[in-house]
């Protein structure tokens, strides 16, 4: 078979044709399928879980299948209408406003899922962070966001530096297990349960915001991608076209919601959609993900190719002691794609896997393989219905097929960041004329199709995360031991890439395992699990330019046995 172009196949599907769809095409036709068309009103938690509750024929539909180690659930709209109201009415007696930022450091749970759209109903700014984050990375983005509010448990209350971050007023936990203060503490579930589950939800405009979602640059600390209600009609649309929801798909999306795959399709086009979503929490086995697939009869998956490629790895007879007749349809984000997972796909499952590409910045997906697209294995596909794109130079010039150039987004598309949080300058560099340069090189083919090839700035995708260099690099220096650090991703079979640190020692330490393995735990504590270096070389010297910049780009082909290039802004 001829694996470079994988034919459609004859589906059902809910977008037919690619060609057609773009034609003609405004987003306000979709904005129609909403109440607030006629209402003038909106709010997301309303359009993802309410309108469903208010339906007879829907409300005691399973919203979310719940598993995790020990615990199983199933949530109906309305169960999580009304915990979610239960939640909005504590927000509120603890006078959260519009627009304030309430953040969530907490496992992925029914009650994460509760308080999120509890945020999102008194109109306030919810802010989701990964359970593996450590003090650093928790301090970094509650001190940024000033979030007034935080939801959290007690086990991860040791990594939140609550008396050095004055603006954050109270901090709410499940599981409380023993009595709480009172006046910063507040223990939450006993206020839930003795909470109404009615809630007069807060109305906002398209553009009021919604969501921050903190990511990696090649520089500074991490900046808060700021994102508004209108992104829900994207998330709508994409989860029609791209994921192909409809009424009776069970639909998984592997992500945490601390990732914004997470929330975008971890919460909102499923919801949005009105289908069952499985939610998993605890770790990844390929044992245990398929057992979900199969138990729960899940027809939809969205996933990565990092962990494809685990399952790939643990090879085709595992596969063979499941049933998976139901699965349908199966996409992927977050890193390139390889066409060896494609041809698993087909080979053992007897699916194709649809790639999408998007970034934390635009919202949603962007450039994808509908099912109803021919795939060309290696390829991110075209882009979305509503949505153009294009490689440019520099200045913002299109560039012909085949050459490679800035992927880049023309402005405008609903879930686009509307700003970095507090920090206009970054926000704006973002674009040149009216396109949104995304960061990535890529090319386009003759036919429309768009071909990743690398990430234009230092930042390191290790098994999808978004890691910067440099707050790895300023971790480092913060050990005793380190005097200086430069950090790159060096290629994995696995995970994409690791992360590699060069550093020198201060004086008085001598190079041992005890001592790497001492500095990549603090790194680990510090900062988090994914951004700890696995591999630590000591040397004499750090390469920096002369104005003092570490230059990861000689490290890395120094590391990969590349030409060097021009190294005239070396320091002597
Ligand atoms: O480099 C691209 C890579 O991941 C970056 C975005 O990371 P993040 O904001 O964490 O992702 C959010 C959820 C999508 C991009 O700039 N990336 C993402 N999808 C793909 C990809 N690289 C190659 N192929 C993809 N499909």
């Amino acid at each position: 078979m001829d694996m470079t172009k994988i034919p459609a196949r004859q589906g059902n599907y809910n977008l037919k044709n690619y060609e057609t769809s773009r034609k003609d095409f405004d987003w306000e036709e979709i904005k129609k399928e909403f109440s607030w068309y006629k209402t003038g009103k909106v709010n997301a938690a309303y359009e993802a879980i309410d309108k469903h509750a208010e339906d007879p024929t829907k409300k005691d539909k399973i919203a979310l299948q719940y598993s995790a180690p020990g615990r199983e659930e199933s949530i109906t709209f309305e169960q999580l209408s009304k915990k979610s109201n239960q939640v909005a009415n504590v927000l509120k007696k603890h006078q959260i406003e519009k627009g304030d930022r309430v953040f969530l450091f907490m496992p992925r749970s029914p009650e994460f899922y509760a308080s999120f759209f509890g945020i999102l109903k008194v109109a306030a700014i919810a802010g989701p962070l990964f359970e593996a984050f450590m003090e650093q990375a928790v301090r970094d983005r509650l001190e940024d966001s000033e979030a007034r509010m935080l939801i959290t448990t007690p086990e991860l209350l040791d990594r939140v530096p609550v008396e050095e971050l004055p603006q954050l007023e109270k901090v709410l936990l499940f599981h409380a297990d023993q009595d709480v203060d009172g006046d910063k503490f507040i223990d939450f579930e006993k206020e839930i349960d003795n909470a109404s589950d009615s809630f007069d939800i807060e109305w906002v405009d398209l553009e009021d915001g919604m969501l921050i979602h903190y990511t990696s640059g090649s520089t500074g600390k991490p900046k808060g991608v700021y994102h508004v209600h209108h992104a829900m009609i994207q998330h709508y649309a994409t989860g029609k076209w791209v994921i192909d929801l409809k009424e009776d798909d069970i639909y998984w999306c592997t992500a945490d919601p601390g990732w914004v795959t997470g929330t975008s399709y971890g919460i909102f086009a499923p919801w949005l959609n009105g289908v069952t979503n499985v939610i998993r929490g605890g770790r990844f086995t390929p044992e245990s993900w398929y057992e979900t697939l199969e138990k729960y009869k899940v027809t939809i998956w969205y996933t990565a190719p990092t962990a494809l490629r685990k399952f790939v790895s643990a090879g085709d007879e595992l596969v063979k002691q499941y049933d998976f007749s139901h699965l349908r349809h199966i996409m992927s984000v977050g890193e390139p794609l390889n066409p060896e997972v494609i041809t698993w796909g087909e080979r053992v499952l007897g699916l194709r896997i649809h790639d999408t590409w998007w970034m934390t910045e635009t919202g949603a997906m962007l450039i994808v393989n509908l099912p109803c697209m021919e795939i060309r294995p290696g390829s991110m596909g075209k882009p979305i219905p509503g949505v153009d794109a294009a490689i440019v130079d520099n200045e913002g010039n299109e560039l012909p097929p085949n050459q490679m150039g800035n992927l880049a987004i023309k402005k405008g598309w609903p879930s686009m960041m509307r700003a970095i949080w507090n920090n206009p300058g970054k926000y704006e560099s973002y674009f040149i004329n009216d396109w949104y340069v995304s960061g990535d090189s890529a090319y386009m083919d003759e036919d429309g199709y768009f071909w990743f090839q690398g990430r234009l700035d230092d930042v390191i995708n290790t098994s999808g995360e978004r890691v910067g260099p440099f707050e790895v690099e300023s971790k480092l220096i913060e050990h005793q031991a380190v005097s200086e650090a430069g950090v790159i991703g060096k290629p994995d079979p696995e995970r994409g890439e690791i992360i590699k640190a060069f550093i020198t020692l201060n004086p008085g330490y001598e190079a041992s395992d005890e001592l790497l393995e001492d500095i990549r735990l603090f790194v680990k504590t510090g900062l988090s699990a994914h951004a700890a270096p696995r591999e630590i070389e000591i040397k004499d010297s750090i390469p920096k330019t002369r104005s003092g910049k570490i230059m990861r780009r000689l490290l890395k082909s120094w590391e990969l046995g590349l030409p060097t290039g021009d190294t005239s802004t070396l320091e002597e």
